[in-house]
């Protein structure tokens, strides 16, 4: 048997916090462990093997905290490092351990959302750049088609914590009409980027009343409860107090300031290091 402990949640910052909030709402009585990779966010612009190395160490880390399973609530980490974690690190770091992603629930769930087929993503420059989601929603929904855009600047201006201010309604604008531009017919846009709906008021503003908006958090919730269903090695060894705790690479005090504020009550955090 697995000894018990917490879910891990990782994401480059604060994006992943936008999952963990619908994890904790599924799954009231177990206790999570976030860990927020602040110091070196963005993750979406960096290469390959960089975001492969940083998450590799995120996920060792969280296994040394007693996480019998770890919940990647990183797109970019999810489309770059998720295979090769599962299929090649796996095995020989923590057999018995399991590491989920956030894209693949994502793909399935489109399939009920878009009537038209067309799928317009919104990610990071790393995730749009993967294909990641081309290729998952075309094996899942032959006949859909996934029309993608980067965000650039929509990581930074959270992790800066510029989400609500008056600058961040351009840039916002700018990449959804940029968007928008490629296809009439997309009725549906996935947030492909766990960061983007601590922008959310101000994307739906920016896009018309018809399309469609897909948040993952409440996605990667349900596929998890349906997956810990199936699991009961895993679902058994989660610890069960109700009880989070919050691991930030940067600044605690900054960390539990934003935080709080997106999760709507005051938490604790502590700084830690990857290595
Ligand atoms: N929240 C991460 C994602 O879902 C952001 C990645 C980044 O740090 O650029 O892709």
């Amino acid at each position: 048997m697995l000894p018990q402990g917490p879910i891990g949640v990782f994401d480059s910052g604060f994006g992943g916090l936008s999952v963990l909030r619908e994890l904790q709402h599924a799954l009231p009585d177990a206790d999570f462990l976030y860990l927020g990779d602040n110091a070196r966010a963005p993750y979406g612009t960096r290469s390959f093997d960089t975001v492969y190395t940083y998450t590799l160490q995120a996920v060792r880390w969280l296994f040394d905290h007693d996480c019998p399973l770890v919940i990647i609530a990183c797109n970019t980490a999810s489309a770059k490092a998720l295979r090769s974690i599962q299929q090649l690190d796996l095995p020989r770091i923590a057999p018995r351990r399991r590491v989920l992603g956030v894209i693949r629930p994502t793909a399935e769930a489109v399939g009920q959302l878009s009537a038209t087929g067309v799928v317009g993503l919104l990610g990071t420059p790393g995730t749009v750049a993967s294909g990641s989601y081309d290729i998952e929603v075309a094996k899942l929904h032959p006949g859909f088609r996934v029309v993608a855009e980067a965000a650039p600047m929509w990581v930074p201006i959270v992790e800066q914590g510029f989400a609500a201010s008056d600058g961040a309604d351009w840039f916002v604008a700018e990449a959804v009409d940029r968007l928008l531009a490629r296809d009439p017919d997309i009725d549906t846009i996935i947030l492909g980027c766990t960061h983007y709906p601590l922008l959310y008021d101000k994307i739906r503003a920016a896009v018309p009343a018809g399309i469609d908006l897909v948040c993952q958090g409440r996605i990667v919730a349900s596929s998890l409860l349906l997956y810990l269903g199936r699991h009961k090695d895993i679902d058994s060894a989660i610890s069960r107090g109700g009880h989070t705790r919050y691991y930030t690479t940067d600044d605690a005090a900054a960390f539990a300031a934003r935080a709080g504020v997106f999760l709507g009550h005051d938490i604790e955090a502590r700084t830690t290091s990857l290595q």
